[in-house]
């Protein structure tokens, strides 16, 4: 997934471009470029690596000029190099393009247009659409050169583009999960952005360019139309997002400011959608008809990555307080199978950045099947929130700009809570009494949050101790496995050190081979009431019995601890429902403090990007 930025207006581009690409920049960090009309005519100015790679060379060589359009790159076709970075030129060099997203059909274009005496620089797909423009260019307007160049192309796409010959513009268009759109509106200044993030501390006014639209921007004006030059009502919003919130304050990294936003995270997700008297769970955005829940048989989630570990916590909240069988599919495996989905099926398609090209791809085929979409997601108009046929139950959790997902993930677990507690009592599972009690074991969450991340002193000497083993082993059972899974994928993505979740039972059956007194191996241990509780703590007498390294998470107060475990992590008690929100803490900091002594970029972790909008 790359990022996008552009404006036009009064005041040099280049540094509000680059401003804004900063902020873009978890989105893909391998290359980054800039192109600038100016009054000579257009410069380009790219370089690999990371932004502050391509600054240096703009201090080194400044491009004036008040329109411009910047990228950076998470490489898709063509390696990481200064050739390969957006922005790509046509063959006069004086039109230039950026693009998200991924040109299925480019090859046959290319022999089509080398064919016709163009000539490329790039092994990129996106060059294709330069030259395709350039083709229509000679005669036509901008606006109407990128329309006609867009019907010879397959695949998704978010572009900008500019010309030498139209100053003063940019065109903008968007087809399939490429990632987000997004037009600010200033005064006498446009901006234009992949994510509203990249242009929030200059304006909140945000016009999200749907599926299948363009938006020709000048300072004073944008124009929307689809993509055949139909004009569009644009639907100005005024987003509420604060610009500090994406900013770092006075945390290293952004993992760990937003490991901390937590409490908050989760007291905003549950905000305005719960009531005392009588107790009830509003889902203000959820479109489902008391009918239409009342029909529900079966639940399918569908998610990937962090997402799915979500929603396989979802899968106990629901099969135990609503009683219906709830499947959790990873999207891309769902997206090409013979899935059976009907119009009783509910599909909860989890996703913080909505624009996952496999959670997109779910959704479609699960709506074309009759299934009913709900979206739990963290951005406002971006695809899935789009796509969702049933509403959204947005995850307040604000911008979450670290790669490794942690406050979105305790928050889709809060925003699955509550459409458990939402359906448990359309279909009449719960008692007014149990709902109250349930609300309440809501509410009281974000304080124990706050309890865990009080105690941090523990997990520098931890990562001091563990910062060079080679492999993890995490063990969870019941509701507490998928919290084994993210702690695993958390430590591997960030650290690069291998880790592997399991479900504690499952030891026996294979991975206990591995234990030696090299494996750390951290272990969930739930609550005293959990009737897993005594089987978490054989399955860590067998490791403890091979010399393994236990790292225990534990509920407060817990006595009955085996002797020889090397690390304990206590937490507060809470319903065994809730658990895993309080669980996953540990296990997330575990990982932050040993990537940071580890040197490993915490935030912008190798061959990663914050969200995967293509296959
Ligand atoms: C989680 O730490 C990872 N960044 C990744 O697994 C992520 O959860 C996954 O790509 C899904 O992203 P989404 O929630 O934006 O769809």
């Amino acid at each position: 997934m790359c990022g996008i930025i552009g404006y036009i207006g009064p005041r040099q581009a280049v540094p509000l471009v680059l401003g804004g690409l900063d902020k873009l920049a978890y989105r893909g960090y391998d290359s980054a470029g800039v192109a600038v009309v100016g009054e000579r005519g257009l410069a380009l100015c790219r370089s690999v690596g990371k932004l502050d790679n391509l600054k240096e060379k703009l201090k080194e060589c400044p491009l004036p000029g008040t329109m411009a359009i910047g990228h950076t790159r998470w490489a898709t076709h063509g390696k990481p190099t200064e050739i390969n970075a957006h922005p790509h030129t046509d063959c006069t060099g004086g039109l230039v393009v950026v693009h998200n997203g991924i040109i299925e059909n480019y090859l046959a274009l290319r022999h089509e247009l080398v064919a016709e005496g163009h000539t490329f620089d790039s092994e990129t797909d996106t060059e294709i659409i330069a030259h395709l423009i350039e083709r229509y260019h000679a005669d036509c307007p901008l606006d109407e050169a990128v329309r006609a160049a867009l019907t010879h192309v397959e695949g998704a796409y978010a572009i900008a583009v500019i010309s030498s010959k139209e100053p003063g513009r940019i065109v903008s268009a968007r087809y399939g999960s490429a990632g987000g759109i997004v037009v600010g509106l200033g005064k006498n200044e446009v901006f234009l952005a992949s994510d509203a993030i990249g242009i929030l501390e200059h304006t909140r006014r945000l016009i999200f360019l749907a599926n299948r639209q363009m938006a020709v921007l000048s300072a004073d004006e944008v124009q929307v139309t689809d993509l055949q030059g139909e004009p569009v009502e644009a639907d100005i919003k005024t987003v509420s997002w604060d610009p500090l919130m994406a900013a770092k304050g006075d945390y290293k990294h952004f993992m760990l400011k937003e490991i901390f936003e937590q409490p908050r995270a989760v007291i905003d997700t549950i905000g305005g959608r719960v009531e005392h008297e009588p107790p009830g769970v509003y889902l203000e955005d959820v479109t489902l008809s008391e009918k239409e829940a009342k029909a529900i048989e079966r639940v399918l989630i569908l998610a990937c990555g962090t997402s799915w570990h979500a929603g396989t916590v979802g899968k106990f909240l629901i099969e135990s307080l609503v009683h219906i069988p709830v499947e959790v599919d990873y999207a891309s495996e769902f997206r090409y199978r013979d899935h059976v989905v009907n119009e009783r099926t509910l599909v909860v398609a989890i996703t913080q950045s909505g624009e996952t090209a496999d959670t997109l791809a779910a959704m479609d085929a699960a709506a074309e099947e009759g299934g009913k979409i709900v979206t739990i997601c963290n951005v406002i108009g971006s695809m899935a929130t789009r796509k969702a046929t049933h509403g959204i139950v947005y995850t307040h959790a604000g911008p979450e700009i670290g790669v490794a997902s942690t406050k979105a993930f305790t928050s889709q677990i809060a925003a699955l809570y509550l459409l458990t507690l939402y359906l448990g009592s359309i279909k009449g599972k719960l008692s007014q009494d149990r709902l109250a009690v349930l609300i309440r074991e809501l509410e009281e969450l974000p304080r124990r949050i706050s309890d865990v991340l009080e105690r941090t002193d523990i997990y520098t000497t931890l990562a001091h101790r563990y910062e060079g083993v080679e492999d993890f082993l995490y063990l969870g059972r019941g509701i507490n496995y998928p919290i084994a899974l993210e702690g695993a994928l958390k430590l591997k993505e960030i650290s690069y050190i291998h880790a592997e979740g399991y479900p504690a039972g499952e030891m026996k059956h294979g991975p206990i081979a591995l234990i030696t007194d090299e494996m750390p191996v951290v272990v969930v241990v739930p609550l005293e009431r959990d009737p897993l509780r005594s089987k978490v703590l054989s399955n860590m007498q067998e490791v403890l019995a091979r010399e393994g390294k236990v790292i225990a998470v534990v509920p407060d107060g817990l006595e009955d601890l085996p002797n020889g475990v090397d690390a304990v992590i206590p937490v507060p008690s809470t319903s065994p429902l809730l658990f895993p929100i309080l669980a996953v803490i540990p296990l997330q900091l575990l990982s932050y403090y040993i990537a940071v002594r580890r040197g490993c970029d915490v935030d912008q972790p190798r061959n990663l990007a914050k969200s995967v909008t293509v296959e």
